[in-house]
């Protein structure tokens, strides 16, 4: 069986790894990649790690006819506000859609109003879309038409506060997580504060008085806790091109020890297979270098009795398991593939 895929956006970060992880997968064929810059050029012109890859794909206009006619799925590599304006055609063709962009991540329409600044004109289709974190809705990404695929800082913010949510362990009305990012995670156009000069060694705080991926943190831990949980996330521009360390600061309900927290984290990560917990050998918590180029998320704890409180970690590469990797992941899910393919990386190093 072969499936057919589109990638819109592919001359972008996201979509150049959509194109380096698909080289690998089985079953899966890309028979478009669009980009507005590099219409009639060869895949490597924009992307120059995958010289000797497609060499039968060359980078195409954006036209949805095309792409009903020549794709089954549609991964979307678009910024915030551009997707909305294809997927509802891709999906009335019966095309399924997994969206990289925040436009279908947030169910209340209402959210989208006060995050991101615009009427949602798609209600029906946030109903309809399912949040594509394998580790949280995996049943309902079975046969899911539209996925919207998780922000980078989201993945890491709740993968790292999960567990201690669901165990009902933390004062869920007060969570503050400290976000670090690299360059990557501004895609690949340059804007005065990500391009090199600017960035290099910056140690930076960004959209500290409420950062849009707070929305998506908020809306899946409340539905895990069955309550409002209130979380305030904070991003911090680092020197590195990829990775995310979230560190989610929490305070206890109660009194917990080193095996407890280890317990409720295997309880809901040991059987993931892209979760590695991380905990005593060095370097003991979880640092994005050592998932760099996989699909991983490395996560881990930290409790601290003297104060009441317990730090939840996790490690991705944001164009991994923060966007390309899991968006396969998810992919492979609906389609009700082996979960793992084309994924089955191990991370760089060095990195
Ligand atoms: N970077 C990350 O770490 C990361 C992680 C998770 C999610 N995301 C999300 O994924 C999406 C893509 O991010 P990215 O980092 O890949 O961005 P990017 O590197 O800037 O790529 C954006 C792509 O979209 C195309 N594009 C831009 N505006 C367009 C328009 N109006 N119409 C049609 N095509 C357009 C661009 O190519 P042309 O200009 O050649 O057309 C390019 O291929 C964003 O919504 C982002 O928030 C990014």
């Amino acid at each position: 069986m072969v499936v057919r895929v589109a990638i819109i956006g592919a001359s972008g970060y996201t979509g150049g790894e959509l194109l380096r992880l698909l080289a690998l997968h089985p079953y899966v064929e890309v028979t478009v990649a669009t980009s507005r810059e590099y219409v009639g050029k060869p895949i490597h012109i924009a992307h120059f790690n995958l010289r000797g890859y497609y060499r039968n794909l060359r980078f195409s206009k954006l036209d949805l006819d095309t792409i009903i006619n020549s794709a089954d799925v549609v991964f979307t590599s678009l910024p915030h506000g551009v997707s909305l304006q294809y997927v509802p055609k891709l999906l009335e063709s019966g095309l399924r859609v997994v969206d990289l962009s925040a436009d279908f991540r947030l169910k209340n329409p209402e959210s989208y109003r006060i995050w991101y600044d615009f009427e949602h004109p798609y209600p029906d289709l946030l109903a309809k879309a399912v949040y594509g974190l394998p580790e949280l809705h995996r049943e309902e990404l079975r046969g899911a038409m539209l996925i919207a695929s998780p922000g980078c800082n989201a993945t890491a913010s709740i993968l790292a506060l999960a567990p201690l949510v669901k165990a009902g362990i933390i004062d869920t009305s007060r969570i503050v997580v400290d976000v670090k990012v690299g360059s990557s995670e501004r895609g690949s156009n340059p804007t005065i504060g990500s391009h090199h000069p600017e960035r290099e060694g910056a140690m930076r705080p960004y959209e500290a008085d409420g950062h849009r991926h707070a929305a998506e943190v908020i809306q899946e831990l409340s539905l895990l806790a069955g309550r409002i949980v209130n979380v305030s996330l904070v991003p911090h521009s680092v020197g590195s091109v990829r990775g995310v360390l979230a560190s989610a600061h929490s305070w206890l309900l109660r009194e917990v020890s080193d095996i407890d927290l280890f317990r409720v984290y295997s309880e809901l990560y040991s059987k993931e297979p892209f979760i590695r917990i991380i905990r005593g050998v060095p370097p003991g918590y979880p640092d994005p270098k050592y998932v760099i180029g996989s699909n991983y998320a490395d996560v881990g704890f930290a409790l601290e009795l003297r104060a009441g409180r317990v730090t939840g970690f996790a490690a991705i590469d944001n164009l991994v398991k923060g966007a390309a990797g899991q968006a396969i992941q998810a992919f492979n899910i609906a389609m009700n593939f082996e979960e793992t393919l084309g994924l089955k990386l191990p991370p760089l190093k060095p990195a």
